[in-house]
């Protein structure tokens, strides 16, 4: 079974987070599925709408952090940077599913899709500068624009993990239901949009991110040097060492 599930239901391609044994932790081979599938949604003409989701129990617990520690991504040309790049730029819009625990890119990238449901179980968590890190995927740009700066600060600064309303709050999510029925409330949203005029869904997205396409960008990479660079260093090397010691343990 793979550890990205794409289905399609009519015009929407739904991908799937699949790996409950490591509560959904992405590896690189799973930014590559991921990156593979948009880019072939995106040139689809029959698909209009991309759906991200994950189990009812746990979105995801964010990079796979063994995969981290024992092959970091060192340049940009590398699965994680095509994942960031193919979602950051898809041109069709992008709904998502949260239920369960949304931790790291887990919160980021729903800052890159336009209608995030999240379930009332979910929780979210932004655990850089815990880890040693810098945050990601533009979420130093992209969180305080929707949260404010202070609300994005104490989020990013201190990791601390958050609940549903919390992340309505901060703008990461654009809806709180019931868990049980956020996968369908998603889907529903998902064909809503599908079945509206595809040109001015596109156009209407295009125009919602113009302003602020090259600024992700130029974010993207300058929080990918400081990524890259701390992931080698010794903060970060000892608390990807005592997540993995925990575990063998
Ligand atoms: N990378 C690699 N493995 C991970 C993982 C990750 N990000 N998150 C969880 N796992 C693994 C655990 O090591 C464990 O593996 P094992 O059974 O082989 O020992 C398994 O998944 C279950 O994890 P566990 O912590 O027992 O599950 P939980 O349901 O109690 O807690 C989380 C779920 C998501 C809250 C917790 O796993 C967690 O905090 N994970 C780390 C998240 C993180 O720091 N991500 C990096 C962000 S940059």
């Amino acid at each position: 079974m793979s550890d990205i599930l794409a289905t399609r239901r009519g015009a929407v391609q739904a991908l799937a987070f699949n790996r409950p044994s490591k509560r959904n932790a992405i590896t690189a081979g799973m930014y590559a599925s991921l990156a593979r599938h948009i880019a072939a949604a995106e040139a689809d003409g029959d698909v209009r709408v991309l759906l991200l989701h994950g189990l009812p129990e746990v979105f995801t617990s964010g990079n796979d952090i063994e995969d981290f520690a024992e092959r970091p991504p060192l340049t940009e040309d590398t699965p994680v940077f095509h994942f960031l790049r193919a979602l950051s730029e898809a041109a069709k819009p992008v709904v998502a599913c949260v239920t369960g625990n949304a931790v790291g890119i887990g919160t980021t990238l729903l800052l890159h899709c336009e209608i995030a449901i999240a379930g009332d179980n979910a929780r979210f968590a932004l655990p850089f500068a815990q880890l040693g890190l810098v945050p990601e995927f533009a979420s130093t740009y992209l969180l305080p624009l929707a949260a404010g700066y202070q609300r994005a600060a104490e989020l990013l600064l201190l990791g601390e993990a958050f609940d549903a309303q919390r992340a309505l709050e901060a703008g990461i999510v654009t809806r709180v239901v019931p868990a049980a029925r956020a996968l369908d409330d998603a889907w529903a949203v998902a064909e809503r949009l599908a079945a509206l005029p595809a040109k001015s869904i596109l156009l209407t997205k295009a125009l919602l991110r113009s302003s602020r396409a090259a600024a992700v960008r130029d974010q993207l990479r300058l929080e990918g040097e400081h990524f890259r660079t701390l992931l080698t260093e010794p903060a970060a090397r000892a608390a990807l060492a005592a997540f993995l010691a925990k575990r063998r343990a």
